[in-house]
């Protein structure tokens, strides 16, 4: 079986400036990720803030074309697609987005919203459009007396329950997920995320999981691709990446993440330093600024994402920091 997601060396490429302040450039937002996503599997794509993620949901959910490379569904390529294909490749890609405030229309209510796909898609009669909803509130835990009410009634976790209801009311096969719990309370993020897993379980469903937060994506992940500005740093299962990270960039990540434990959690910074400017980045490794074992080679030459141990890793002195992981 294909598998329901791939992607094969995706760009995205902004031009960006040529205003008052000089040359315009190019932000190389998405830079060359490869992956894919098999039925009912959770990959989670994890990075700092502006390191390319909501660029690549953009791209997963067929809102942005690629400017290269390939997006495939099912097996099954989704540029140069005619109207109708695409529609139906768009409506099999389904997103959550991180604002749960933003994202629910305020003037309707808990059952128009979930409606509203099927009827836009001439799916059913009214009253079977009723019962799906009713079914589907059902499923997310909402209760039934919900169905009239309007967003602004409900806490930020029971309205991501209306938002997944909503991705989940056309039966897609995969769904984006942007920081789906980042606005949430810490205390709430786990109830989200284990509803999600349930859904997983019931439905077959594959997750294109985004987040910044690797305690997030512990608990939910069945690989992890760490991303450093719009290129691929690390791409290994779950376990071996919490167990052993290999690149010096997804150590510190790790190294930076606090406990599950909300009475110890601390919000620093993950890394020292700042994420260096997308806008034409310097030639070399794009963490070399920030990582300890950055030598000459690490300026100059890009490291190309290669096979170690059971990981994928971009970084020219992996095997000398396994060797002192093993030392
Ligand atoms: N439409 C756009 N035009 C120009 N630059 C963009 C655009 N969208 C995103 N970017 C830039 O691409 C980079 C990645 O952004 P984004 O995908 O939002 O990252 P993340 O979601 O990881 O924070 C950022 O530097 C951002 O400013
Ligand atoms: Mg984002």
């Amino acid at each position: 079986m294909s598998p329901v997601m791939e992607a094969r060396s995706l760009r995205r490429h902004y031009a960006v400036g040529g205003g008052l302040f000089g040359k315009g450039g190019l932000v190389k937002a998405v830079d060359g990720l490869s992956f894919t996503l098999e039925r009912g599997r959770t990959l989670a794509i994890v990075g700092e803030s502006g390191s390319g993620k909501s660029t690549l949901a953009r791209v997963a959910t067929l809102m942005e074309p690629p400017t290269d490379g390939d997006l495939l569904l099912d097996g099954k390529p989704t540029a140069n697609v005619g109207a109708a294909t695409r529609r139906a490749l768009r409506l099999s890609v389904q997103m959550v987005f991180q604002n749960p405030y933003g994202s629910l229309n305020p003037r309707k209510t808990v059952g128009s919203i979930l409606m509203e796909p099927l009827t836009i898609n001439g799916r059913g009669d009214r009253g079977a459009r009723e019962a799906a909803a009713r079914a589907m509130m059902a499923k997310v835990g909402l209760r039934p007396d919900h169905f009239g009410r309007y967003p602004h009634m409900f806490s930020g976790g029971q309205r991501q329950r209306i938002a997944l209801a909503r991705a989940l009311m056309l039966n897609p096969p995969v769904v984006v997920a942007d920081e789906p719990v980042s606005a949430l309370d810490v205390s709430i993020q786990a109830q989200v995320l284990n509803l999600m897993m349930d859904l997983q379980e019931e439905l077959g469903l594959a997750y294109l999981f985004i987040s910044h937060d690797l305690s997030v994506v512990r608990h939910i992940a069945d690989d992890v691709l760490v991303l450093y500005l719009g290129r691929p740093a690390e791409h290994a299962p779950k376990e071996s990446l919490f167990a052993r990270p290999l690149h010096p960039y997804t150590q510190a990540l790790l190294a930076a993440t606090p406990s599950v434990d909300p009475a110890h959690r601390q919000r620093t910074a993950p890394v020292r330093g700042e994420l260096p400017s997308p806008l034409n980045p310097p030639p070399g490794c794009a963490f070399a600024s920030r990582c300890p074992h950055a030598t000459v080679r690490c300026t100059a030459e890009a490291p190309e994402l290669r096979p170690l141990e059971r990981h994928l890793v971009a970084c020219h002195h992996a095997e000398a920091i396994v060797a002192r992981l093993a030392a």
